[in-house]
């Protein structure tokens, strides 16, 4: 198992930087594990009464208090040897991303995309490689933007994360030329559409 906490390095720039900061969200510095925990709640909300965790993200064990305050207690990737697993990143840099690594990847690119989940940061550091042979998801899961379009628009949510596998796919040297000006009009759509959705879901929420 693990426990992450806070960086309270974070917590003192963030205290500097913007000092009603905590006050104006309820949360506060702990958004980081409502976020995560957010998107396991979703994958699962699909097909209830489903047990078994999704492969593909860390599992979570639940929160625990500690001397650096709130951690998340998550179940840690090990690799053979009983060491922490490697990430997709060692794995590019060591040269160790052969055939069956980068079916794995597929595998996982393709339940990125077709899940419902919010991912926010998909880099090379946060693929843990389980040695099972599949990718897991360590940290990155959720939203941070500020109006939640992506949260009630599955396709806008599906073009963001294509944005962001052609970004892992460029960061680790693996193909992939930019979508360019035909993006950026979709991307345009997807915004005024995802609007609406959100005006019609409020529009039900009054009428409720
Ligand atoms: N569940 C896990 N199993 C194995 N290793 C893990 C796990 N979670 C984290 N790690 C290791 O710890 C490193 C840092 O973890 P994590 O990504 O959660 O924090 P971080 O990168 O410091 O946070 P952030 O990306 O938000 O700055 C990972 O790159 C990975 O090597
Ligand atoms: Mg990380």
């Amino acid at each position: 198992m693990l426990v992450k906490v806070v960086n309270p390095r974070f917590l003192e720039r963030r205290d500097k930087r913007d000092r009603f900061y905590q006050k104006r969200r309820r949360i506060g510095h702990h958004r980081a594990f409502a976020r995560e925990m957010l998107e396991h709640l979703a994958s699962r909300a699909l097909k209830p009464g489903r047990l078994a965790p999704c492969p593909h993200m860390q599992n979570i064990l639940g929160v625990v208090d500690t001397d650096l305050g709130a951690a998340l207690l998550v179940e840690a990737v090990l690799d053979e040897n009983g060491e922490l697993a490697t990430t997709l990143r060692d794995l590019v840099e060591s040269g160790h991303l052969g055939p069956r690594e980068q079916q794995a990847l597929e595998a996982f690119l393709d339940w990125a995309l077709t899940s419902n989940v919010l991912i926010n940061d998909l880099s090379a550091d946060n693929l843990a490689w389980h040695p099972d042979g599949h990718f897991v998801m360590i940290d990155g899961l959720g939203d941070r933007a500020g109006i939640p379009i992506r949260a009630v628009s599955p396709w806008f949510n599906r073009l963001y994360k294509r944005k962001k596998i052609r970004q892992l796919l460029e960061e680790i040297g693996m193909k992939e030329e930019s979508g360019g000006s035909r993006e950026a009009v979709a991307i345009a759509l997807a915004i005024i559409l995802a609007l609406l959705g959100l005006l019609a879901t409020q529009m039900e929420l009054l009428l409720d």
